[in-house]
């Protein structure tokens, strides 16, 4: 009677754990009730990939039409598998969007800041919605809380968050808080939520760095690399690892220059060096120079944050340098190759600042029209998701629907974005649509065989051309 009773009980607790491991919770996963305050990029992708993995999640923000779309389910970015992940933990009531953010602080254990930390006018990091957000938790402290801190911030900025918390906590409720940087890429931002090479959480109390590590103990499981450093490394890993990944960049494109002069093929030499395990293979693609909204504006914060504490960052202010230039090399090198951009029509195809987003923030594409415009060519633009984000203001610039429309008369061809759309596109078709047979690659996303037999005359980053 007795075996009988336990053999059931056993086969139901298999039956049970079989079940819960294959809804992706581990035995030891926990659920957590946390608020997110910022629904911008980061804080979308963090409060939707926190729901998914088990959690109940409360994201809020002041935009009440923002808010109101993302609770039909509607996301204001372009972002892959995002939408999907949203809709279902909206229908699966772990996620939820709020205008309340007094109410979210209040009723939840676990808080994160995500709110924006744009680049003032001197180039140093703007604080203010950060810190209106410590006031507002401050205020709203009435029961005891963990705070993590994900806007990329200057270092020493989450002390400051702390007092300012403090001095407007006046029901002296206790609180932790940590840092919990943020490591990722538009286009890919799920899958880097849920397949991190690491994560890395700085905190004063082990209590507060081991509650990080049980919130994301689903996605530890799958090998995440685990890190948990003081605040102040945290703050500095942020920008470290953005600038050492800008550096990067900017050092493979000036080998690329070089490849240019001496009959190299960047693409080879960038492989022959990446294989090297202490140098790694990724963030060595030339190209136009780095843009978006984390890199051009994260270098300049850490060169004013170094500035401020009475040091220099040689190395990271070559970089930025290089990339100031890199746009202009790239018009002079078409220059030269058409004589002139005066009254030339030229096909600019991508707009966003890379492949697989709509965001053209710090885009090199629309520095390359620029100073193209500026030097009196006429420019016809096509991208695949982001031509409505682009104002236009400029009646020699103007963004076409589709990439037939972009190509037809031009002088020549600039690709500056690489999409998939281009990639697979019939190139020999799209000749007969375009005057000259310029086509400057400067992703080198193209074939050069399919682009010559296409009676292209391709011309890539960092590779010899002997016409010029
Ligand atoms: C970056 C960091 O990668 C991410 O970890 C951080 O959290 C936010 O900033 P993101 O700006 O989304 O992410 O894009 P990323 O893929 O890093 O590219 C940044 C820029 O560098 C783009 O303009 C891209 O085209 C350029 N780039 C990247 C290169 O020119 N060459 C490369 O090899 C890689």
């Amino acid at each position: 009677m007795h075996i009988l009773f336990f053999s059931r009980f056993f086969f139901f607790f298999v039956f049970l754990t079989i079940i819960l491991s294959s809804k992706g919770f581990a035995s030891d996963a926990r659920c957590y009730k946390i608020g997110v305050i910022g629904t911008g990029y980061v804080g979308l992708v963090l409060g939707t990939c926190l729901a998914e993995i088990g959690h109940t999640v409360t994201c809020c923000d002041l935009d009440t039409r923002k808010i109101d779309s993302l609770n039909n389910g509607l996301i204001p970015i372009y972002e892959h598998g995002l939408e999907e992940l949203v809709i279902k933990n909206l229908h699966d009531n772990r996620l939820f969007f709020t205008t309340e953010v007094a109410e979210a602080i209040q009723s939840n254990d676990i808080i994160f800041i995500t709110v924006g930390t744009p680049e003032s006018l001197n180039g140093e990091a703007n604080l203010d919605f950060v810190f209106d957000t410590a006031r507002t938790i401050g205020k709203n402290l009435k029961n005891p809380k963990t705070i993590f801190v994900k806007s990329t911030v200057p270092m020493g900025t989450v002390q400051k968050i702390k007092e300012i918390i403090t001095n407007h906590n006046h029901f002296n409720t206790p609180f932790e808080i940590g840092y919990a940087p943020e490591f990722l890429r538009e286009g890919s931002s799920v899958n880097d939520f849920m397949n991190p090479d690491r994560v890395v959480v700085g905190a004063e109390n082990p209590d507060t760095a081991s509650l990080f590590k049980k919130i994301v103990a689903p996605i530890l499981k799958k090998g995440a690399k685990f890190l948990s450093t003081s605040i102040a490394s945290a703050e500095m890993i942020k920008y470290a690892a953005n600038s050492f990944l800008s550096v990067k960049i900017s050092f493979i494109n000036e080998i690329a220059d070089f490849c240019e002069l001496v009959g190299a093929d960047v693409d080879e030499v960038a492989m022959g060096i990446g294989l090297d395990k202490r140098i790694g293979a990724e963030f060595l693609k030339p190209g136009p120079g780095f843009g978006g909204s984390c890199f051009p504006k994260d270098t300049l914060a850490f060169l004013k944050a170094a500035e401020k504490n009475g040091t220099s960052l040689h190395v990271i202010q070559a970089a930025v340098d290089v990339n100031d230039f890199r746009p202009s090399k790239i018009v002079d090198r078409l220059e030269t190759m058409l004589g002139s951009f005066d009254r030339k029509k030229i096909a600019l195809l991508g707009l966003a600042f890379k492949e697989e987003t709509d965001d053209v923030r710090a885009s090199p594409a629309l520095k390359l029209m620029e100073i193209m415009v500026k030097k009196g060519a006429f420019i016809q633009a096509y991208d695949p998701i982001a031509g409505t984000q682009v104002q236009n203001d400029s009646p020699n610039f103007e963004v076409k629907a589709s990439l037939i429309e972009a190509l037809a008369g031009v002088d020549a061809v600039l690709l500056a974005t690489p999409w998939k759309e281009f990639l697979e596109f019939d190139w020999t078709k799209a000749r007969l649509l375009t005057k000259g047979d310029l086509f400057f690659d400067c992703r080198n996303l193209l074939d050069p065989v399919t682009m010559n037999e296409a009676t292209f005359e391709l011309i890539q980053i960092g590779k010899k051309i002997d016409r010029f």
